[in-house]
């Protein structure tokens, strides 16, 4: 049986994965989160590894606070780039095969056509900072790797942009929203399904992909659809970057080509609104 390890586990996408498990009975997944495999205390991340035979690591565990890590770099770094060094070097040492989570914020949003996995990124922010040189430790020592960029995540689980706009829209009857930066959103769903597809197909394309949902969208549109497909009325202001000030500084511009993994996974990418739909129904449930 193959057994995969998923750290991070009780994030939103650990928590995706956890509801599609059982479409893969093959599979002996083994969840842990912070409080069970600390991805930033190297001993026990090889004490776990030694005591557990296992041959894929989905590496969900991430410091995703944008706007807090540029005030605290030190712990985005422990977990973004020395906590998944820990990883990568157990996986080297006991033969497992890693699949990482990456972000669209290692590019600097510059580009005005979407970014393939042979642009040069160029982060703006101290995430994307720390995430890049995650990258870039998996690159230097595990040959067995996927790492896989994403962007605008969300899903039924955890705080996301489309729980916070169902939410801010509870008592209120007005919002303004960004229509100045954009992106593709990504159902967290999806992607688990793609990191499954991976393992099932025991794929061997090890390296560097691309994944987000398809097309490309403001952040304004994107509320626009979540309140469209809810039937909540709402009145929508869109705004300039400017007018919205943050801590960290995002990319005006982050879509990805994603045409390395459809091709050498020989997937089909769901547009946007289509899983948008999907997700607004998991939530209702
Ligand atoms: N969310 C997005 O919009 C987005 C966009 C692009 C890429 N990504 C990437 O996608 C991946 C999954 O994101 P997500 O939205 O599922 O993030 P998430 O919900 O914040 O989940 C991350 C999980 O990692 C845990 N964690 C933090 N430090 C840890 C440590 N030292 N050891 C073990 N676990 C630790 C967190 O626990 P606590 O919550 O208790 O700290 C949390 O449960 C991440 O790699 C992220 O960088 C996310």
């Amino acid at each position: 049986m193959t057994t995969v390890l998923v750290t991070g586990a009780s994030g939103q996408l650990g928590q995706c994965i956890k509801d599609i498990a059982h479409q893969f009975p093959a599979l002996n997944l083994l969840f842990v989160d912070k409080n069970t495999l600390d991805i930033t205390n190297t001993n026990d991340v090889l004490e776990f590894f030694e005591t557990h035979t296992i041959d894929w690591c989905i590496n969900c565990a991430a410091y995703t606070a944008v706007d807090n890590a540029e005030n605290d770099h030190e712990n985005a770094y422990k977990v973004n780039v020395f906590g998944v060094k820990n990883i990568a070097q157990a996986c080297q040492k006991y033969d497992v095969k890693m699949i990482h989570v990456s972000t669209d914020f290692v590019f600097d949003g510059l580009k005005t056509a979407p970014y393939t996995e042979l642009d040069i990124p160029n982060p703006i922010n101290i995430y994307g900072e720390t995430k890049l040189k995650g990258e870039n430790e998996i690159q230097q020592i595990l040959e067995k790797h996927f790492i896989i960029r994403t962007s605008w995540l969300y899903s039924e689980h955890g705080s996301n942009f489309m729980k916070t706009m169902l939410r801010l829209a509870e008592d209120r009857d007005e919002l303004s929203v960004i229509d100045d930066q954009f992106g593709t959103p990504t159902y967290a769903g999806d992607l688990a399904q793609i990191i499954f597809q991976i393992i099932q197909t025991n794929s061997k394309n090890y390296g560097t992909f691309h994944y987000s949902n398809d097309g490309a969208i403001s952040w304004f549109d994107f509320s626009k659809a979540i309140f469209e497909l809810s039937d909540v009325e709402i009145k929508l202001n869109a705004i300039p970057t400017t007018s919205y000030p943050t801590p960290a500084k995002r990319p005006i511009y982050s879509i990805m080509d994603k045409s390395k993994i459809i091709v050498t996974m020989g997937i089909e990418i769901p547009f946007w609104e289509k899983s948008l739909n999907r997700a607004l129904i998991k939530l209702n449930k």
